[in-house]
C-alpha cells in the first residue's frame, strides 16, 4: 500500500513537473483580456489602417522589416533596437523603413495597458494587416513572442540581391524553411521598390564580373529602359529608385511578381535566378504564376517566417518603447 502511494505520488510530482517545465508556446489569440477590454488586435489595425490610407508603401516597409527581423535571430524585436552597433545599424537594415509605424502602435498599446504587447508581436501583427490591406488574403497569426535583451550588428548575417538560388536555399534552410516557402517569401517582392545600386553593376554594366556586359536573363527591352533611362551608369543614379515588381502592381499583393520573372523581367537578380533554366524553383515559379495558389500560400509562409526562434513565457521582456532595452 505504501509502494503504492509512493509510486503515486510520483507520478503525480513528475506530472506537475513536466507541465511547469513545457515550454510556453506562441497562441490563437494570446492577448485577449490582457488589456481590460481592449482589443489588442483591433488597436494594431486601426493605425495600420490609417498609416495605409496616407502611405500605402508601408507594406512594403512592414514586409521587409519581418523578413529583417526573423532572419537574424528571430522574430525577437533585435532590429529595433537604437544605439551602436545594435542590428539596425548594420549595412543591409540601412535601408530598411516602418520603424516609426510600430512606435506608433506601441505608444497607443502603452496608453490602454502599460507593458503588455511585445513588439516582436506588433511587428508580425502590423505586417499581416497590411497585407491584408494591399490585396492579399487575411490570415490568423499566432501571438505571445517576446522581445530580446541582445541586438548585435555582428550577427545580421542577411543574403545580397546577387544569391544564387543555391545560396537562398542555405539561408532560408537555417531558418528552417524549405525552398517552396523561400520562392512564396520572395513574393514578397510583389510590392515595394530597389535602388539601381543593386542592379548595376550585377545586371546592366558588370555582368559575371565582365566590364560592359549586361544580364543574358534580363528581358532586352528591360535592359534597354534601365540603362537609358532608369539608371544609367553614373554615380548620380545609385539612390534612383526602381519598383520590384511592375509599375502597375507595385502597391499590390498579387501573383503578377512571378508572371514577371517569366518573362525575364525580374528586378534582382536572386529573384529572376529562380526562373533560371535549370533551377530547381522554375516549377515553383510557373505554378505560382499560372494558378491562384499565391493567395493563400503566400500567408501561410509569412506565418511560418513569423515563428523562427521566438521568445515565450518567461524569457526575454515586453519593451517599454521598441527601440530600447527595458
Ligand atoms: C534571398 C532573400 C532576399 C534578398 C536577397 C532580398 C533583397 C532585397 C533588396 C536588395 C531589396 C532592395 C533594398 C533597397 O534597395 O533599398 C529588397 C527590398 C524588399 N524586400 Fe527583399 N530580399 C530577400 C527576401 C525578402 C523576403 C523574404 C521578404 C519578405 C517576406 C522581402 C521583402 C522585401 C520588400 C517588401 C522590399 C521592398 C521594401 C520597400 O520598398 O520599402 N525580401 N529586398
Amino acid at each position: 500500500m505504501a509502494h503504492r502511494r509512493a509510486a503515486f505520488l510520483l507520478a503525480v510530482a513528475l506530472t506537475v513537473l513536466g507541465l511547469a517545465t513545457t515550454q510556453a508556446q506562441l497562441q490563437n489569440g494570446f492577448y485577449k483580456g490582457k488589456c481590460g477590454a481592449n482589443d489588442v488586435e483591433a488597436i494594431v489595425q486601426g493605425v495600420v489602417k490609417a498609416r495605409f490610407s496616407r502611405e500605402p508603401a508601408v507594406v512594403a516597409h512592414l514586409l521587409r522589416l519581418q523578413f529583417h527581423e526573423c532572419g537574424v535571430n528571430g522574430c525577437d524585436g533585435g532590429l529595433l533596437i537604437d544605439g551602436p552597433g545594435t542590428e539596425k545599424t548594420a549595412p543591409p537594415n540601412l535601408s530598411v523603413k516602418g520603424y516609426d509605424l510600430i512606435a506608433d502602435v506601441k505608444t497607443e498599446l502603452e496608453k490602454r495597458c502599460p507593458g503588455v504587447v511585445s513588439c516582436s508581436d506588433i511587428e508580425i501583427l502590423a505586417t499581416r494587416d497590411a497585407v491584408r490591406l494591399a490585396g492579399g488574403n487575411a490570415y490568423t497569426v499566432r501571438t505571445g513572442r517576446r522581445d530580446r535583451r541582445q541586438s548585435k550588428a555582428g550577427d545580421v548575417n542577411l543574403p545580397g540581391p546577387e544569391s544564387t538560388v543555391a545560396q537562398a536555399t542555405a539561408f532560408f534552410g537555417k531558418l528552417g524553411l524549405g525552398q517552396m516557402d523561400m520562392v512564396l517569401l520572395l513574393g514578397a517582392h510583389t510590392v515595394g521598390v530597389t535602388h539601381c545600386s543593386a542592379i548595376k553593376s550585377s545586371r546592366l554594366y558588370s555582368y559575371g564580373g565582365k566590364a560592359g556586359a549586361t544580364d543574358p536573363n534580363l528581358d532586352p527591352y528591360y535592359a534597354f529602359v534601365y540603362k537609358n533611362y532608369v539608371c544609367p551608369n553614373k554615380p548620380s543614379t545609385d539612390n534612383t529608385v526602381v519598383f520590384l515588381d511592375d509599375q502597375w502592381s507595385a502597391l499590390k499583393v498579387d501573383k503578377s511578381f512571378y508572371k514577371m520573372l517569366q518573362k525575364r523581367r525580374g528586378v534582382l537578380s536572386v529573384d529572376q535566378n529562380l526562373y533560371g533554366h535549370g533551377a530547381p524553383t522554375r516549377w515553383m515559379v510557373d505554378m505560382l504564376a499560372n494558378t491562384e495558389n499565391f493567395s493563400w500560400l503566400f500567408p501561410q509562409a509569412l506565418v511560418k517566417l513569423s515563428e523562427v526562434n521566438v521568445l515565450t513565457g518567461a524569457q526575454g521582456e515586453i519593451r517599454r518603447v521598441c527601440n530600447k532595452f527595458n
